[in-house]
């Protein structure tokens, strides 16, 4: 049973797809806390339904963007938290918490990276014209959406998309390859080298991509 800790700013949906995994019982994994830094996230919402421990914390509240990231560390600590999981946390992770789980803080990115990192990486891929875009689960490190990519997964984007129904086609693929990601480290299957991600025994496409037809 891997200890999950999830960080969230808003809607919560992956979040959502996570509490489903580990109900259905296809995720070993229990989640022991949410950390929100926004007081009206849906998030909440979702860990109060199912009964999940939650906590808000003000950045505004700290006199330093470190000293908010030790206070999000500690935290996590305290509930023997072994993975953190980013699930539309909408701020750069600094030091101090990177420092206290390396290679232990996934993060979930819209877009096929490393194109389009940061905000909005459904619209820019929109805008640039690309052709397949999808959605990357990688660790964390101190850039940028920059850590070794674990898996992506894939779609087709046709002309006449729109950076709504993108993100709704994007969204559905994040549902189903975030818990596929975790799953993953919980079984052990995970290896780095170097920024490269190894996975032991994973045979579906042989080359980390997941295709669903939608
Ligand atoms: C998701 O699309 C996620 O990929 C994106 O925010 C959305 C959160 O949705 N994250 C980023 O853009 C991070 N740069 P959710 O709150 O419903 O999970």
């Amino acid at each position: 049973m891997l200890n999950l800790g999830v960080l969230a700013s808003g809607r919560g949906s992956n979040f959502q797809s996570i509490i489903n995994e580990i109900n259905a019982g296809r995720l070993d994994a229990k989640i022991k806390i949410l950390i929100t830094d926004n007081p009206n996230a849906y998030a909440i919402q979702r860990a109060k339904q199912h009964g999940i421990n939650w906590m808000y914390v003000n950045p505004k509240e700290f006199s330093s963007k470190d000293s908010f990231y030790e206070k999000l560390a500690d935290l996590l600590i305290a509930e023997e938290v072994e993975l953190v999981i980013l699930a539309g946390f909408m701020r750069i992770i600094g030091k101090p918490l990177i420092d206290a789980y390396p290679m232990k803080i996934m993060n979930i990115h819209p877009a096929l990276l490393p194109s389009f990192p940061g905000l909005h990486g459904q619209k820019k891929a929109i805008q640039y014209g690309v052709k397949i875009s999808g959605c990357t689960v990688h660790f964390v490190d101190e850039g940028m959406d920059t850590g070794p990519i674990i898996i992506q997964a894939a779609i087709s984007v046709s002309p006449e998309d729109t950076e709504q129904s993108l993100s709704d086609k994007i969204l559905q693929l994040e549902h189903k390859i975030y818990p596929e990601a975790i799953r993953l480290y919980q079984q052990g299957r995970i290896r780095l080298e170097g920024r490269v991600v190894k996975i032991l025994d994973y045979v579906e496409n042989n080359n980390y991509i997941i295709n669903p037809r939608l």
